[in-house]
């Protein structure tokens, strides 16, 4: 082993996040990288504080993870002005116009991009500029929402496929490229078909995946309401979770978080205060 830079990784309560330590940006190697992503697989959210990463580094560090995958709000407002491998999170304002993603909206429990085929594996969230309060983005850990399900639910959903309609997002917006549906029902409507348990593709261990809302999703093959019933029940139980850690940020602070066993939210803020975030995002496999 060739190994750079002496690492730590500490853990939260939370069970869901590791502060890693001695984790030196400008200077690390193919061995210190195996190690932060060994402790990925393991923690599910990694966490370094307080660095001096520039957007350079975070693509450079974020390419030793994945292949990138280009977020649809990359190709609108959330663009970055030479970096096309990063995604800007910003209210901030430019000659009249928004400078960057998602504004300064609360953005309730979600994995990203549930409604693409092959949802991303990674994401690598930085803090460029950070509001005095408000903004706080929370993480929890679906192996861990699986794992505590009661016997009795996970029989109801263990091989079970869950639909969602990729037509509008959250916020009921077309979503890029697709057009008003003439029908009124959503299940058929274009959309996504995923396991609602799926098996972690380096790990192997199950977690519930319950996409980004239950609205305009489907436990396919169960009676509408049935279905409703039971996701309103998994998502109880999910985001009632005490096993929540409550990132505040600090300029230069990274979350690194495993898209395919983690969920997060984030907190609104003071619209007259701005929040800027560079987000690199690496690909994933088909969930199965
Ligand atoms: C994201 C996201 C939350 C935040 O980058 O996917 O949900 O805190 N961001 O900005
Ligand atoms: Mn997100």
């Amino acid at each position: 082993m060739l190994m750079k830079n002496k690492l730590r990784a500490v853990q939260h309560d939370s069970n869901v996040c590791a502060d890693i330590e001695g984790f030196d940006f400008d200077n690390y190697s193919a061995d210190d990288i195996a190690q932060v992503r060994s402790y990925w697989l393991q923690y599910g959210v990694l966490r370094f504080k307080s660095t001096t990463m520039t957007d350079e580094q975070q693509v450079a560090f974020s390419r030793h993870f994945g292949e990138f995958v280009i977020h649809p709000k990359q190709l609108q407002e959330g663009g970055h002005p030479t970096h096309k491998e990063i995604l800007v999170i910003s209210n901030a304002m430019t000659d009249g116009k928004p400078s960057g993603a998602m504004g300064n909206s609360e953005a309730t429990w979600h994995t990203d991009t549930w409604f693409y085929e092959r949802p991303p594996a990674g994401a690598i969230l930085r803090a460029v500029a950070v509001p005095p309060s408000g903004g706080d983005t929370y993480f929890l850990s679906t192996y861990l929402a699986y794992d505590t399900l009661p016997d009795a639910l996970k029989k109801s959903v263990d091989g079970r496929q869950i639909f969602f309609q990729n037509v509008y997002d959250k916020t009921g917006k077309l979503r890029l490229g697709k057009s008003v549906p003439s029908s009124r029902d959503f299940r058929e409507w274009s959309g996504i078909v995923h396991p609602l348990v799926r098996a972690h593709g380096e790990t192997g261990r199950k977690s519930l995946y319950l996409g980004g809302t239950a609205e305009g999703a489907w436990i396919v093959g169960m009676p509408l309401d049935e279905s409703e019933a039971l996701l309103a029940e998994l998502w109880d139980h999910t985001t009632n979770s005490k096993l929540v850690f409550v990132q505040q940020w600090n300029v230069g602070d990274i979350m690194m978080w495993d898209n395919r066993c983690t969920m997060h939210r984030r907190d609104g803020f003071d619209p007259a205060t701005i929040r800027i975030m560079h987000r690199t995002t690496t690909s994933g496999e088909r969930p199965v």
